[in-house]
């Protein structure tokens, strides 16, 4: 069985919130203080996790992506992360991270088969990462992507949130992390969170621009998209170098037409996008009698949700669905 949705995008991969905690505040993400998070009860358990990656899978959603919040902050993670690696039927699993506990963890996402990781890494000088991160240690996020390295993990993405005056003048530094590592580095348009907030605007730098500043001194060769997981990201590489370079642009060019997932919060709901369209409660149907039927109608109830394009004025709450 596979699942179409109203406008024929075939969905088949699933990102998954499995906590809305984390150990940063980063300032393009979450408020400095204060903040509704979900009570204990409300998180899905593990055991609930993998009821729904099952069943997903039997429905042809086949690539899975663990986010947060920080997904490697939630107690015991190892535990959900070795049940999901005995899971049949998964062609792709990943995980979005902000690297701090990657060290302590990258082993045991190589022995559970863990194919990618996004790693985000908002700047190369400690005190503008700590400042950024409201906290973060830059020297656990290099370590962690060294130990990934080591172990050979391929496709490993490290993130960047280009902000106006804040890291822009890092871009060029941060390409060259590619000239001698098996990495994308992939810069990632400024999404204004909070329309109130003053700042939002005056930081959100285009994609065209992006590519611009990297380019400067580096002598940048476009590639054709790769196949696996290219989303909606232009690739180049620096002429020689080992990595490439990825340029999402979710705000000036969205790629709402060939979306292909849905997302599961912390709390149980199943969103059929990011940004607007609206959700299914699978929580409730989780602790009340989760037949076969009733999981594929939820399945097929929040894929006919999805709009098709997203209008940009949703309430988005990163933190909640994990980016
Ligand atoms: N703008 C763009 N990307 C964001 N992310 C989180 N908040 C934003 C934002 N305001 C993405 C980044 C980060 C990941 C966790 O989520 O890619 O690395
Ligand atoms: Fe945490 Fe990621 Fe948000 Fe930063 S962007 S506060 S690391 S969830």
């Amino acid at each position: 069985m596979s699942i179409v949705d109203k406008y024929l995008r075939r969905i088949n991969r699933l990102r998954i919130s499995v906590t809305d905690l984390c150990n940063l505040r980063c300032v393009y993400c979450r408020p400095e203080s204060g903040l509704d998070l979900a009570q204990h009860k409300d998180i899905l358990t593990y055991e609930e996790i993998v009821a729904v990656v099952r069943h997903a899978v039997k429905l042809g959603i086949k690539s899975f992506r663990l986010t947060g919040g920080e997904p490697l902050f939630r107690k015991n993670i190892e535990y959900l992360l070795r049940m999901l690696g005995n899971v049949h039927g998964i062609e792709d699993l990943a995980i979005t991270t902000n690297g701090i506990f990657l060290k302590d963890y990258a082993r045991v996402l190589k022995e559970i088969g863990l194919f990618r990781l996004n790693i985000s890494l908002d700047s190369l000088e400690d005190s503008k990462f700590e400042r950024i991160t409201r906290g973060g240690k830059l020297r656990d996020v290099m370590d962690g992507i060294e130990e990934v390295l080591r172990l050979g993990f391929k496709n490993t993405k490290i993130n960047i949130v280009a902000m106006k005056g804040i890291n822009d003048d890092e871009f060029e530094e941060f390409a060259k992390l590619t000239l001698e590592r098996d990495l994308e580095v992939r810069f990632i348009e400024y999404m204004a969170m909070n329309k109130d907030r003053l700042d939002s605007e005056d930081k959100y730098i285009p994609m065209a621009e992006i590519i611009d500043i990297v380019g400067k001194r580096n002598d940048l060769i476009a590639l054709p998209p790769p196949m696996l997981g290219s989303g909606a990201a232009k690739i180049y590489k620096i002429r020689g170098a080992m990595g490439i370079l990825g340029f999402v642009s979710a705000v000036s060019q969205p790629f709402c037409n060939s979306c292909n997932r849905l997302r599961l919060t912390s709390d149980g709901k199943l969103r059929s996008c990011l940004l607007s369209g609206g959700e299914v409660d699978l929580k409730t149907i989780l602790r009340n009698n989760p037949t076969e039927e009733r999981l594929t109608d939820a399945f097929l109830r929040a894929a006919h949700l999805k709009p098709p394009v997203h209008s940009g004025k949703g309430h988005v709450v990163m933190h909640e669905v994990g980016g």
